[in-house]
């Protein structure tokens, strides 16, 4: 299979990349930097340089931390990496890489990196023996550098290609309001989406990279068709999932009640619970099962309390708990399940923040329903809530002076307010 990446540097990290025969990159690439396999191709962009240095090869996958001191721990999903033969610096690369669609989001498949590789080929050899050489070559162990940029627009067209194989790698999102269209993304699925209230496998996908590096351990202890294991599986996370009824067809989900967590304190670098909502759901017949309690009733948030303290004792301090619930409207009664829980929640956890989620494949979402919310003036649930709390370091201390913010005020034009 034929697969490559981008890799970036600066003027002032690329000496480092170089002596180290190390990539790396933020969290911001590395979901994508971590899919990169043993002998991939890997290309470095300098970003003040313009450049584009080739062809190299991955000697290992994608991995955190493999020199965590490193451009001082600033790149932490590093692949360790080989040239092969001269490496050459290709002139314009941002322009290259724009005309490719190439960027640092996704691993490149086969036609884009075919496409890179050809504009490194010397001109006195053909591509089929250019290609040869770069699969069958062992890595350089010393590195030179050509003085001499090479052009890539003597090559002629240069444009998007067509991919089949590259695999899609969510983003992280940046505010609070998520919407994902989709239950799942990339090739395999996540979770069952059949799954009646199964969670949209990139909610988890955000937490799990917000908030743990690889190899860190994911608990979701009201896990249902197992979404929050099928994705912490593909980003390199443990994960231990329970149910209190978990699918025939999953032997990895532990069956438990979540009152009670079989694990012991500080010990779990992230929870994610997507609770039931009431007993709006007919999740299973198990008779402790929370979904059966209406979310009317004071019992549905002292039971929920439990498992809510479970999360805080299993969780290190400092750590974090992702909650997903909505509110309920039924029958001309408006239950504010989210802020009853919410008050829950502040026994014992501090917030991060508060993300609205966009509501989707609800059975309600027809024109029928549409009609109805605006005939007879009530309104359909349009958001859920995920509440991100952490687990407090040290206990708070009485008596502490407020903050004092010394705000930046910006004019309507982005222009900075002298202050
Ligand atoms: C909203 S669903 C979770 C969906 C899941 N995240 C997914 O993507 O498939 C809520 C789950 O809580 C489970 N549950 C209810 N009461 C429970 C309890 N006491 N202990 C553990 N799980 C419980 C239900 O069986 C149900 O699967």
């Amino acid at each position: 299979m034929v697969r490559g990446y981008i890799f970036a540097c600066t003027g002032a990290s690329q000496k480092e990349c170089f002596e180290r025969k190390l990539f790396g990159t933020s969290k911001l690439y590395g979901a994508a930097a971590m899919r990169v396999k043993k002998n991939d191709f890997l290309f470095l962009l300098n970003l003040n340089s313009d450049l584009l240095y080739g062809v190299f090869k991955a000697v290992t996958d994608g991995r955190f931390n493999i020199k965590p001191e490193a451009w001082n721990g600033a790149y932490p999903y590093q692949v360790r990496v080989e040239p092969i033969g001269e490496i050459v610096p290709l002139k314009d690369a941002k322009k290259l890489l724009k005309k490719l669609g190439v960027g640092r989001f996704s691993v490149m498949g086969k036609a884009t990196v075919l496409k890179i590789l050809e504009l490194y080929r010397p001109s006195n050899i053909p591509m089929n023996e250019w290609y040869r050489f770069l699969t069958q070559a062992e890595g350089s162990a010393s590195l030179t550098v050509s003085s001499e940029p090479k052009s890539w627009q003597l090559f002629g067209q240069t444009q998007k290609m067509k991919e089949e194989d590259v695999e899609e790698v969510p983003q992280l999102q940046a505010t609070t309001l998520w919407d994902f269209p989709r239950q799942s993304y990339g090739k395999t699925p996540k979770g069952d989406n059949k799954y009646a209230g199964v969670t949209p496998a990139e909610l988890i996908w955000n937490l799990v990279w917000r908030y743990t590096e690889p190899g860190e351990l994911v608990v979701d202890p009201m896990c249902g068709s197992g979404t929050t294991l099928d994705v912490c599986k593909e980003e390199g996370r443990k994960a231990i999932c329970y149910d209190i009824a978990p699918p025939a067809s999953r032997s990895d989900i532990i069956q438990n009640d979540a009152r009670k967590i079989p694990l012991p304190d500080n010990h779990v670098d992230l929870v994610f619970v997507d609770s039931p909502y009431g007993d709006n759901i007919r999740y299973n017949e198990h008779p402790d099962c929370i979904g059966k309690i209406s979310s009317e009733q004071e019992r549905f948030y002292d039971e929920l309390e439990k498992v809510i303290k479970e999360c805080h004792r299993i969780l290190k301090p400092g750590k974090v708990l992702g909650w997903l619930i909505g509110d309920q409207w039924v029958k001309k009664e408006f239950t504010p399940v989210g802020f009853l829980l919410y008050e829950r929640f502040l026994k014992y956890f501090e917030t991060v923040d508060l993300i609205m989620i966009v509501r989707r494949g609800q059975a309600s979402h027809t024109s029928l329903w549409y009609n109805r919310a605006r005939r007879f003036n009530f309104y359909l649930r349009g958001f859920k809530y995920l509440f991100i709390m952490r687990k407090p370091l040290l206990e708070k201390k009485e008596n502490e002076t407020p903050r004092v913010i010394n705000w930046t005020y910006y004019e309507r034009n982005n222009k900075k307010k002298v202050d």
